[in-house]
């Protein structure tokens, strides 16, 4: 932490904030010694507020950078897998060998659901959205541990946090098959994390599924892309929901339903639907006019990010995942020739430019999964299911700090004064 302060002076008040420095990032003013004298601070949208204090992951967005533990993205992308970087995230650090193979283990024999989880889907319509599915499976979960939800006990966190990363692919497969009226499938231990939640979306009793590598490396690179990202919308969610000392199974349906949005996790299902709608490359400038309209709400879904001001060091990673899987899976996509001058148009444009809006991770994970063969309307829950492990790791950290406080915002309000009530009757 560092010795300076700043001084807030107020009406009549002269107010000490103390200054503090993390390992990396901007300082930040400490105000809470602001509190009891009269004012709070205003924010909406939290764009110069920190939230909590962590230790798990770092984003420079002036820089491009994401760290993981201080791990580079682009080095977990290439050389880590998904299973890895959980154990990072969740228990501070890379794992040794022994380790690893011990926490793989202990996932993969969490895999199975209770068998009685089944019925709950039989509650929606068919053509439920997955995401809806999703949030009402992932907090139905905690009606089966009754006697392990005690979020002060660190052994019981631990245990809810390795159900949550083991179950959540099993969970969004029986979404999808539910959705397409196939026979749910059953984890297997012998497959790799990846390779068992392809498995269970795309096989079927009558035949086989044979898992591309390729496919597999793919699917656990967009997990890795997707696996945490400090205070996001559906993040902080977790935390403000866990703060009030809910089940973690209640706090990650909360950061389900957060990611659910188009601005946040619902963006490559928003992303693959504009390219549809856009449909050929003369069609693109049409777009951008509308992109720039102030009247129209339209946005080029995949471009811009709260952070990131330079470029998404995720897209270029998935950007490179993209081609390669394409190449590989021999796939003539279209809609990836208007996404690839989607791409060049709007980066050359001043518009884009001036206002620092480059193609973010969701830009490109779309036109990958569905080249993988995942409907649309599937991929928030693959979101879901990969940034799981860091809604969880970010939960837990809370609950291991001292000293933690329920969440509690003030507001300015702009509302009547009091006013004289008359009963209507
Ligand atoms: N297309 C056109 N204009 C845009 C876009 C866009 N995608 N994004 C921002 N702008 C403009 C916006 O109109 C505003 O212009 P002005 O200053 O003239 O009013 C300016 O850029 C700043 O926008 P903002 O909404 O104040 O910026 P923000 O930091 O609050 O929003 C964002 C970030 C991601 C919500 C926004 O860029 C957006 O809606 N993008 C499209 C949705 C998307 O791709 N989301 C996925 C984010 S990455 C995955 C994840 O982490 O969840």
């Amino acid at each position: 932490m560092s010795d300076k302060s700043a001084t807030l002076k107020a009406g009549d008040i002269e107010v000490e904030l103390p200054i503090l420095e993390g390992t990396e990032g901007q300082p930040v003013i400490d105000v809470r010694a602001l509190g009891g004298k009269g004012y709070f601070t205003f924010d909406p949208g939290f764009m110069a507020t920190g939230s909590c204090e962590s230790s798990i992951t770092f984003i420079d967005g002036a820089k491009g950078i994401l760290l993981h533990r201080g791990f580079s993205i682009e080095d977990l992308a290439r050389d880590s897998d998904y299973l890895e970087v959980c154990h990072m995230l969740l228990h501070g650090d890379q794992p040794t060998k022994e380790e690893y193979e011990e926490f793989s283990k202990t996932i993969t024999r969490h895999t199975m659901v209770h068998e009685q989880l089944n019925m709950f889907f039989h509650g929606f319509r068919n053509d439920a959205h997955p995401m809806a599915m999703l949030c009402g499976t992932v907090g139905a979960m905690s009606s089966f541990y009754h006697s392990d939800l005690d979020v002060g006990d660190p052994e019981q966190r631990k245990r809810s946090a390795h159900r949550l990363i083991a179950k959540m692919p099993t969970l969004v497969a029986m979404c999808y098959k539910y959705n397409v009226g196939q026979p749910f499938v059953y984890p297997r231990n012998d497959l790799s994390y990846a390779g068992n939640f392809l498995n269970m979306m795309f096989s079927v009793p009558a035949e086989d599924y044979v898992i591309s590598p390729a496919v597999e490396r793919a699917m656990d690179r967009i997990f890795i892309l997707h696996a945490d990202h400090e205070q996001n919308a559906s993040t902080s969610t977790v935390r403000l929901a866990g703060s009030s000392g809910a089940n973690p199974y209640a706090c990650i349906a909360a950061g389900v339903a957060s990611l659910w949005g188009p601005a946040h996790g619902g963006a490559n299902e928003a992303c693959l639907n504009m390219l549809e709608e856009i449909g050929s490359v003369d069609r693109i400038p049409e777009f951008i006019e509308r992109a720039k309209d102030k009247n129209d709400p339209f946005r080029l879904m995949g471009f811009g990010h709260r952070v990131y001001k330079n470029y998404d060091p995720r897209a270029t990673v998935m950007r490179e995942s993209c081609h390669e899987v394409l190449a590989e899976l021999d796939v003539k996509n279209p809609l990836l020739e208007v996404a690839m001058e989607l791409e060049r148009i709007a980066l050359s444009d001043p518009y884009f430019a001036e206002k620092k809006l480059f193609p973010n991770v969701d830009f490109y994970s779309g036109i990958v999964l569905s080249a993988i063969g995942i409907p649309t309307n599937m991929f928030t829950c693959i979101f879901a299911l990969a940034r799981t492990v860091g809604w969880i790791s970010h939960w837990h950290e809370m609950m291991s700090q001292p000293g933690q406080k329920i969440g509690r915002p003030r507001q300015l309000y702009t509302g009547h004064s009091k006013r004289d009530y008359t009963p209507v009757k």
